[in-house]
């Protein structure tokens, strides 16, 4: 079986798509839609891609499709969807998965009642290296995890966000903890689990914008152990890195938008058996986190009738954490799961109250 593929916005990440769909013979790129159209005709002459259209609705009505790359920004993700399970096309989209809770509940019903599957683009979970942790820290061969720092310490300068709509609510949904820390925050949920509480705060240290620049957060998980979090877009060295210390080992990772075994580390605790840190030892089968392994994931499940695999699903775990984050730093208190199911304001919007850390201007 061939699917027939689309992408919606030929941006910059969709070129991760375009290169993992025309990389496999099992899927046929015949169609795009972009907005401005220099963009499209040159992302389409680049992939060979046959259709082309300004608006969505028309690529959708024209097409007869299997699958939806969503590459747009998050405040159309839940519009395209529905329109794509409307025209019975299987959806990818890509992260944030909506601007709230509500919006990505009401995808996930258009799919269900479609029958369709809705898959998104959260890579960090994907490779070898990140599977092999997940296996072991599930095993219980590492002793039970108890702390865990998370940081998302990137550099979005002023000109960043002179950008049309930069930094602001209505265009990006929420700051650096929505745009860039959802991702290690979702690696990290990933392999701890479901989370507890969450008791964040939200800064504006230096740049001009109405969203965070950077956001602080204590989480809890289900299981006990505690995680700190920075995400921020103020740092001139760059990285992104997850550590946890579990009773026997202290995990550690270090890179900046993708990993790979050699980017991971596990350290055994002063007097665990050699022969048992020995089956730590990262598998030398080593696939790269990425686009190629998440699309390829979700190819297999489409071309076998598969269910998706859960490297292209949970999406609301990151997001909840994520809106967790804005509505325990505008409340100024803990949030929990509970308290965030019945804060109606927080299902529908991750807008949040920003501390100013600025000093004051001088009169
Ligand atoms: N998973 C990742 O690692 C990763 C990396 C970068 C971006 N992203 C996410 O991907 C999404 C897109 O980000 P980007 O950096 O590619 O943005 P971008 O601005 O480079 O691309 C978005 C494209 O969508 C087009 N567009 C806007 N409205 C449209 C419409 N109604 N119909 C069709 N096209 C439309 C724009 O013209 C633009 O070409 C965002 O949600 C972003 O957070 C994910």
């Amino acid at each position: 079986m061939t699917l027939k593929a689309a992408i919606v916005g030929t941006g910059a990440v969709a070129h991760l798509h375009a290169q993992a769909l025309t990389a496999d013979p099992r899927v046929d790129l015949v169609a795009v839609s972009n907005r401005s159209g220099e963009r499209r005709e040159v992302f389409a002459d680049r992939y060979g891609v046959r259709g082309r259209y300004t608006a969505h609705t028309d690529l959708l009505a024209q097409e007869d499709l299997d699958l939806v790359v969503l590459c747009t920004p998050p405040h159309l993700h839940r519009e395209q969807a529905l329109d794509a399970f409307a025209a019975g096309a299987h959806v990818l989209c890509e992260k944030p998965p909506a601007l709230s809770l509500a919006e990505l509940d009401a995808m996930q019903a258009g799919a269900d009642a479609a029958g369709l599957a809705l898959a998104f683009a959260f890579q960090q979970r994907t490779g070898t290296a990140a599977a092999h942790v997940r296996q072991l820290l599930e095993s219980g061969d590492l002793g039970r995890p108890l702390l865990a720092q998370c940081q998302t310490l990137w550099l979005r300068d002023a000109d960043h966000f002179a950008g049309e709509h930069r930094g602001t609510w209505d265009a990006e949904g929420g700051g650096t903890t929505f745009s860039h820390g959802i991702h290690q925050m979702d690696l990290l949920a990933d392999l701890l689990g479901d989370w507890a509480e969450v008791d964040a705060r939200l800064w504006r240290v230096d740049r001009d914008i109405e969203t965070e620049d950077v956001s602080t957060a204590t989480v809890r998980f289900t299981s006990g152990a505690l995680a700190v979090l920075v995400s921020s877009v103020l740092s001139p060295r760059e990285t992104s890195a997850l550590r946890i210390d579990t009773e026997l080992a202290t995990i550690e990772l270090e890179h900046l938008h993708g990993h790979r075994g050699t980017d991971w580390r596990i350290t055994p605790a002063r007097g665990v058996d050699p022969d048992r840190a020995a089956r730590w030892t990262f598998p030398l089968d080593d696939e790269p986190s990425g686009h190629a392994a998440l699309v390829r994931g979700v190819v297999d499940a489409l071309t076998t009738g598969s269910p998706l695999p859960a490297v292209a699903t949970h999406a609301r775990r990151p997001l909840e954490l994520a809106t967790a984050v804005y509505a325990s730093a505008t409340h100024g208190r803990p949030v929990t799961p509970a308290t965030l199911r019945d804060d109606d304001r927080f299902q529908h919007s991750l807008r949040a109250d920003v501390v100013d850390a600025r000093p004051p201007a001088v009169p």
